[in-house]
């Protein structure tokens, strides 16, 4: 496995969220309610749009565009309910977030 620099931990305040590339992956990170961090697929699995534009509360992400929304903690989707982000694998390294993106992929909903 290969970690790579994403961003730094100073970059992310509970709450917060930011959209970064890592390789050929985009990436959304959080750091959700309590100050853990999470590193999900930058773009929306209904359609293709940067849930960096959304609204993120430090528990619920929402999309902008047609409002499905996800549990920030694990990914899952709260409405719909039959779809989740994929999440990639952190590390944090003296300052630094480090995201592993092999073997991780974008998912999709059915519509
Ligand atoms: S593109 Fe995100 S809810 Fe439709």
């Amino acid at each position: 496995m290969t970690f790579q620099k994403a961003c730094s931990e100073d970059d992310l305040w509970e709450g917060e969220m930011v959209e970064v590339d890592v390789g050929d992956h985009h990436l959304l990170l959080m750091r959700i309610e309590g100050g853990e961090l999470r590193a999900y697929q930058g773009m929306c699995p209904h359609q293709d749009i940067p849930l960096c534009e959304g609204r993120f509360d430090g528990r619920v992400l929402m999309c902008r565009a047609h409002q499905w929304t996800f549990d920030a903690r694990s990914g899952d989707g709260i409405n719909p309910g039959d779809c989740r982000l994929a999440r990639y694998p952190i590390q944090l390294h003296n300052g630094d977030v480090l995201v592993e993106v092999d073997g991780v992929a974008p998912l999709f909903a059915h519509s």
